[in-house]
């Protein structure tokens, strides 16, 4: 895949945090205990309409925990989620989720696969084949869309995947490490991608990563997680000028970005 040519109509930080509408989401001192385990301790978090959004923290420090309470798939102890100020109690229609392993049912088609929400939705099929082939269009994926999943690389399969998990065009996109099994090229790519899909489509996104370069390239703020029992110990403003692009990484001011979020990071294991 080739790094993508990003529209000129950038979106910078300053502007895509629109702080007059109420948040997207909302998460009001979250805490989540796995029986006596305490993963997640009093984690409060605004996100705006078309914020991108990242959760930065080591193995194991609650990231996943969190978005999938925001995803309502699992329960939270104590606190409160509301999406556009309604309180989350299961899956909704308007977010996506995209996980860490590309989890396409092995035996449909690429289409099939990204078609599966709006058949659990119980939305009409056929009148959203045509939107899953845009889709898979702009991932790249079209000339696979009547392939298997095994017949795809990884970056395919995790490319369809966010490709499925946009078919019913979720204001929210939750994507849980999603590059994360990919090489660190393919990955980049991905990166940039990703960023060409959200200016397009005027999502919000809340990605969860550990790591640094990821979270400071991708995002227009990045939270940074400490160790467990995790809480949200430092929030950073990434204004580098959109649109990115891959050689930006190499430039001085991306690197103090990724410094200061290290130092950030170094701090919470003392
Ligand atoms: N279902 C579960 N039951 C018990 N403990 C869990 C469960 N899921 C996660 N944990 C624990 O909660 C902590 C946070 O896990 P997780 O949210 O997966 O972290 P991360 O995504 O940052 O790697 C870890 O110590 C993990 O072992
Ligand atoms: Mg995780």
């Amino acid at each position: 895949m080739r790094a993508a040519i990003l529209p000129t109509d950038t979106m910078s930080a300053e502007n895509s945090r629109q702080h007059l509408s109420p948040p997207v989401l909302r998460i009001k001192a979250v805490r989540k205990l796995y029986r006596e385990l305490e993963a997640i301790r009093n984690v409060s978090l605004d996100v705006a309409a078309c914020e991108f959004v990242s959760v930065l923290g080591p193995s194991g420090c609650g990231k996943s925990t969190l978005l999938m309470m925001v995803a309502g798939l699992i329960d939270k102890t104590d606190g409160e989620i509301l999406i556009n100020g309604t309180p989350v109690t299961g899956p909704r229609p308007e977010v996506g989720v995209v996980f860490q392993q590309p989890v396409l049912l092995p035996w449909r088609t690429v289409l099939d696969n990204v078609l599966f929400p709006i058949e659990l939705l119980r939305l009409p099929r056929a009148k959203y084949v045509q939107r899953a082939m845009e889709l898979l269009a702009m991932a790249k994926i079209d000339d696979f869309a009547h392939r298997l999943p095994r017949q795809l690389s990884g970056g395919m399969r995790q490319r369809a995947s966010i490709c499925r998990a946009l078919i019913h065009d979720p204001s929210i996109l939750l994507m849980d490490e999603p590059f994360s099994a990919l090489d660190a090229i393919t990955r980049d790519e991905m990166g940039v991608e990703l960023l060409r899909i959200w200016q397009a489509n005027r999502k919000t996104v809340i990605f969860v990563t550990h790591s640094i370069r990821e979270a400071a390239f991708l995002s227009d703020r990045v939270l940074v997680m400490g160790r467990r029992p995790a809480t949200i110990i430092e929030e950073m403003t990434i204004d580098l000028p959109r649109p990115r692009h891959i050689a930006m990484m190499e430039e001085e001011q991306f690197n103090q970005h990724v410094r200061k979020l290290r130092k950030a990071i170094e701090a919470s294991h003392v």
